[in-house]
C-alpha cells in the first residue's frame, strides 16, 4: 500500500514540484542576500546552489534547506557579473533541478 503510493508520487513528482524561487533585486558580492521563495506542501528539502549560465559553475550556498522556511540569508561568494540563477536542487542530485530563478547580476564587492 505505501509502497504503491511511494511508486506514484515519485513519478508524478516532476509535475508536482511547486516550488518557485524570487529573483532577488539586488545582489553584492560577498555580502549577505535574502532569498526567498513560496512553496507548497510536499516540497522536498532542497539545497541552494548560485549557478552561472556563463561558465556553467555551481556554488553551493545553502544545504538542506526547509522549504517551510519560505526564506533564507546566505552571504554571496566573491563573484560578479550577469547570467547568474539561483536553483533549489535535490541535496542528494545536484542534476534535479526543483526550481530556477530568472537571471541576475552580481556587482562587485563594495571596496
Ligand atoms: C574579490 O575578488 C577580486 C578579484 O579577484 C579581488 O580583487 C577582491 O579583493 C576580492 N574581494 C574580496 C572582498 O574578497
Amino acid at each position: 500500500m505505501f509502497n504503491k503510493i511511494a511508486l506514484v508520487a515519485a513519478v508524478l513528482s516532476p509535475l508536482v514540484h511547486a516550488l518557485t524561487l524570487n529573483t532577488p533585486a539586488s545582489a553584492v558580492a560577498t555580502e549577505p542576500l535574502l532569498v526567498t521563495w513560496s512553496t507548497t506542501p510536499g516540497d522536498q528539502p532542497f539545497s541552494l546552489e548560485l549557478a552561472n549560465s556563463g561558465s556553467g559553475e555551481q556554488i553551493a550556498l545553502a544545504n538542506n534547506v526547509n522549504p517551510a522556511d519560505e526564506s533564507i540569508t546566505v552571504t554571496l561568494p566573491n563573484v560578479s557579473g550577469g547570467g547568474f540563477t539561483l536553483e533549489a536542487v535535490n541535496f542528494g542530485d545536484n542534476a534535479d533541478v526543483f526550481a530556477t530563478s530568472a537571471p541576475f547580476s552580481i556587482s562587485a564587492p563594495p571596496s
